[in-house]
């Protein structure tokens, strides 16, 4: 499968995942540079470390070149009024491919919709962050050396947190995997991503307890309380968290994922953090930069 943007976890389908697996790992081991200065502009409303980071050090990697706004709501035209796809029709004049990031749920499929160029979206709002779910996956097959038969527990703010929802999406495409939400009250998945679970028959439930799965889990998944997004004020009483007690219960070949940045729901140990195997998540983030490489190559038809 071929695509032209990448704007949502669902376009990213089983093949399309493995063919960009092989080509990750290809461009790891043999350090290739297939592109010729082509340009890449990240376009970013929000805050970033590795996604914008990794995108720039991908670009560069494959031989290509870089253009880049990192606060574009305050440095961009934004300010002025400009609305978003009058941007997005600038810069497609400039650079032959974007990586947005933006507050609004809906902003890839906008810039997408009137772009000459490739979008790739690099999460938008509480929506979505496709390019996450990819490292993620290719993390978990790396990890684990499949993506079936998989116990998934995916805890934190699930309601907000963008990536757990993009996670769960490309997750719904594989047979015996079983996922446990596991949420502070207040904050659980949205229906739109369990009804997607429950009409690919997904075996998942949902609790407030996070040491009861974590014995029985291959892949912890925890993201942050994004108090950013809060809408209504709310009062969240979070309390989740694994520390190097919590090491204890996992088994030993469970892997620790994180999206990253992570806050007070991981409290682990430098020591542990270096040493334990378990824990994966810088890992994780490393692997965002092989697969980010494959992708821009693929959306540049190299
Ligand atoms: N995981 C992730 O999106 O991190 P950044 O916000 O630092 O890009």
């Amino acid at each position: 499968m071929s695509i032209k943007h990448l704007v949502s976890s669902n376009q990213l389908d089983i093949d399309f995942l493995f063919n960009l697996f092989d080509r990750a790992e290809k461009l790891r081991q043999e350090g290739q540079k297939p592109l010729n200065n082509e340009i890449l502009a990240t376009l970013f409303y929000e805050p970033s470390t590795r996604t914008r980071l990794s995108f720039e050090s991908a670009i560069l990697k494959l031989g290509g070149s870089l253009i880049s706004t990192e606060n574009a709501k305050e440095f961009s035209s934004a300010i002025k009024g400009e609305a978003l796809e009058d941007t997005i029709r600038v810069i497609d004049k400039y650079a032959d491919i974007i990586v947005l990031r933006h507050f609004e749920e809906d902003a890839s499929q906008k810039a997408a919709s009137v772009s000459q160029v490739p979008i790739i979206s690099g999460g938008d709002g509480a929506g979505e962050h496709p390019t996450q779910a990819l490292l993620d996956m290719y993390t978990i097959w790396k990890e684990h050396g499949t993506l079936q038969d998989l116990h998934i527990t995916i805890a934190g703010d699930l309601k907000y947190g963008r990536t757990a929802r993009s996670l769960c999406n490309v997750l719904s495409q594989f047979k015996n995997n079983k996922i446990t939400f596991v949420s502070p009250k207040g904050l659980e998945m949205k229906d739109d991503i369990k009804n997607n679970l429950r009409g690919k028959k997904i075996d998942f439930k949902e609790t407030n307890d996070l040491n009861t799965t974590l014995q029985d889990s291959d892949i912890i998944y925890l993201t942050r309380t994004q108090k950013e997004r809060f809408e209504n004020g709310e009062e969240i009483n979070n309390s989740l968290q694994i520390n190097d007690q919590s090491l204890e219960s996992l088994k030993k070949e469970a892997r620790i994922l994180h999206p990253l940045p992570h806050v007070e729901e991981i409290n682990i140990s430098l020591e542990k953090e270096t040493k334990d195997q378990r824990i994966a998540y810088f890992r994780q983030a490393e692997n965002g930069l092989f697969i980010r490489m494959a992708l821009i190559e693929h959306l540049l038809n190299k």
